[in-house]
């Protein structure tokens, strides 16, 4: 974190996303800027590790019985429920949910969501680590970024279980607002989430809907979306401008699925008019470099890691390396 000072109100007005001056894009060109100044050795060495000795730390990260493929235009759904740890992420969930679900949600501006993991979590049930630092969850991202990944530790959290619910939502019948309309996240590029449904999602529960990347590409580029002036967050009609609805994939499915997704390259929305409560795992990566400023704002999360961990799982909770901590 920086200290107080010019610096800090600097990096706070950047951060804040004065878009209206400078522009999304501009905004996440400077913060990736910044970032490269104290971060761009890690990057440099997570690429390198990956171009070097990949299968390697693959191979001693432990062994793939279900290989889910690789990510394509933007997305890659697994329906297997065959990869590791699946059914034990799912109980934990279920133990998290039982304990502290359906209660007000604390965020005023989102009341719609809410997260319900707390750090004790990740030392209580270990398969909120162990699923997604599994060598096939890993492949996939890694193969995607082109380097050794990296569990988010700001904005957004690299471990959420997220409920959505429209009972706790003072304007559940008002307009669409905040992440249940169309955006594109922008905390780094790639940033790969992995979501994980708890229980069956049906469209009563709000789904998790996206444009794979090709479309959201031709939407972007039709908007300007990014440049000075240009919004966050559009509506519906906006985007169906320039793609058509059933170009859009919604997330209404069985308990288990996973989807591996750029949610910096793909347009997304949620959470609309969740009647049943939708429950999801939600995991980011990103690099080292991220295109915001939340690390110089926010204390970095530090997650558990176990002395015989293998380095690929050190790398990703970033504690592989002293010098990159
Ligand atoms: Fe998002």
């Amino acid at each position: 974190m920086i200290g107080e000072g010019t610096t800090r109100k600097v990096v706070r007005r950047i951060d804040r996303n004065d878009f209206e001056w400078l522009g999304i894009a501009n905004t996440r060109r400077l913060s990736k800027g910044i970032n490269r100044i104290r971060h761009g050795a890690a990057d440099r060495y997570r690429r390198r590790r990956y171009e070097d000795s990949f299968d390697r730390l693959l191979a001693e990260a432990g062994p793939i019985e279900h290989d889910p493929g690789e990510i394509e235009d933007g997305y890659l759904l697994d329906t297997s429920l065959s990869l590791p740890h699946l059914e034990e992420l799912i109980e934990a969930a279920e133990a998290v949910i039982a304990e502290r679900g359906d209660r007000p949600h604390p965020e005023r501006k989102k009341p719609f969501m809410s997260d319900l993991r707390q750090d004790q979590d990740l030392v209580d049930h270990p398969a909120f680590l162990d699923f997604v630092l599994s060598p096939p969850v890993l492949k996939v991202t890694a193969n995607y970024m082109r380097r050794c990944p990296l569990l988010s530790r700001t904005r957004p959290p690299g471990v959420r279980l997220v409920e959505s619910s429209s009972k706790y939502d003072p304007d559940a019948d008002g307009p669409y607002r905040d992440s249940q309309l169309y955006h594109r996240d922008l905390h780094d590029t790639p940033l790969i989430y992995v979501i994980v449904l708890v229980r069956d999602v049906t469209e009563e529960s709000g789904p998790f809907t996206f444009l794979p990347a090709s479309a959201s590409d031709r939407v972007a580029k039709a908007t300007g979306y990014g440049k000075r002036g240009r919004p966050y967050r559009f509506s519906d009609e906006e985007v169906y401008r320039h793609a058509t609805p059933d170009e859009a994939a919604s997330m209404a499915l069985p308990k288990g699925t996973v989807l591996f997704i750029d949610s910096n390259r793909c347009f997304h929305y949620g959470s609309r008019d969740c009647v049943v409560p939708r429950y999801q795992v939600m995991y980011a990566f990103t690099s080292p470099c991220r295109t915001d400023l939340s690390e110089h704002l926010m204390q970095a999360k530090r997650y558990p890691v176990r002395e015989g961990d293998p380095t690929l799982r050190k790398l990703a909770l970033d504690r592989a390396h002293p010098r990159f901590r």
